[in-house]
């Protein structure tokens, strides 16, 4: 193995190198650095690409009850600091995802989460319950609450008591895999849906998902992506994202000792320090990975030179480092 390249994750009185290892309720990982759903599959497509064992956990593309072909395109469209999407949820569904993606994510050596969209309460607890009975491959279950909600068209994650209906309804099924809820970030307090979340069982809380967003072709005078809209990722998002992870982590997942596993522009290691500085336990890097898809080890390193330098063994003692503006207090 090349050193140069190879995180680190252990550590121990005679080798005072920094340990990575983090926990994500009862799920232990090696390091804190994940794949954000949708950006890289169901694993295998990626596996080429970079070595997924040096990853803390693979999240999937979100798996629904049955295949989706997702929306027209354009689906994707590049902006300047990051990128929009409104790929529509397209998958290949719960059967096939169990048949042919879990046994060979099984043969890749990381944890794997699976991203559970729904349009329905019935749709989330069916998919996750099916999932859960598939540890130890499965390890966590993330839901995307971003979904709109077949009666009455508004995402489950913007409405606080429907969020909680759901957690507690998929919560009931969910219990040998770690219960994640990804908040979305269109709302006007991600506070106010993490508390909801996290008061109805939810084990850890991950953030953000897309910003809702539009571009327009001045030639055609109609808007780029087929959808109209679709999800802002990539570094311009980053700050807000920091803003409302450090939120979160301060309103409601501290005293709750609830982990956070944040997102949104995450590229290089500071960016992660960044985020583990406003208060999350593990980070996620999407949009970065069209770029390098092997950015994990670069972030693992750096991280680790990073305590080193800074003189902490653990990394979990940096979250939530960082203070807060008194008047989020
Ligand atoms: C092309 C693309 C597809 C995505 N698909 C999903 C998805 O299926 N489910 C989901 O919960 N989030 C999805 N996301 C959101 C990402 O997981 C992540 O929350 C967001 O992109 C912010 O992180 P980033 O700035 O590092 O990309 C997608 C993002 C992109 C760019």
């Amino acid at each position: 193995m090349n050193q140069a390249t190879t995180p680190v994750v252990e550590s121990s009185l005679a080798d005072p190198t920094p340990c990575l290892r983090t926990q994500i309720g009862k799920l232990n990982l090696s390091n804190p650095v994940m794949t954000a759903s949708g950006t890289c599959g169901y694993a295998d497509e990626y596996a080429d690409f970079a070595p997924l064992s040096q990853l803390g956990a693979f999240v999937t593309k979100s798996i629904s009850r049955h295949p989706r072909k997702g929306n027209e395109s354009y689906r994707v469209v590049e902006t300047r600091a990051g990128m929009l999407n409104a790929i529509g949820l397209a998958n290949i569904g719960l059967d096939r995802f169990v048949n042919e993606k879990v046994p060979r994510l099984a043969a890749m050596n990381v944890p794997a989460i699976v991203n559970v969209p729904g349009w329905s309460i019935e749709d989330y607890v069916d998919v996750a319950a099916y999932l859960d009975e598939h540890v130890p491959v499965v390890r966590g279950i993330e839901l995307n609450v971003s979904c709109p909600n077949v009666k009455n068209g508004l995402s489950f994650g913007t409405d606080p008591v429907r969020l909680a209906e759901l957690v507690g309804a998929v919560r009931k099924r969910v219990q040998r895999t770690v219960l994640i809820v990804k908040l979305s970030p269109n709302v006007a307090d991600v506070a106010v849906t993490a508390q909801a979340a996290v008061d109805a069982g939810a084990d850890a809380l991950s953030l953000v998902n897309t910003f809702t967003a539009m571009a327009i072709d001045i030639e055609t005078q109609k808007p780029v992506l087929a959808n109209e809209t679709g999800g802002l990722s990539g570094p311009a998002i980053k700050p807000i994202a920091m803003f409302m992870v450090n939120r979160v982590y301060r309103q409601v997942a501290a005293k709750h000792h609830i982990p956070i596993i944040a997102m949104g522009g995450i590229q290089t290691w500071q960016d992660a320090a960044e985020f583990i500085l406003a208060g999350a336990s593990a980070v996620a890097v999407g949009t970065a990975l069209f770029i390098n898809p092997a950015v994990h080890i670069d972030i693992c390193n750096g991280l680790s030179a990073y305590m080193t330098r800074k003189g902490v063994s653990r990394i979990a003692d940096l979250a939530g480092r960082c203070g807060t503006p008194a008047t989020l207090n």
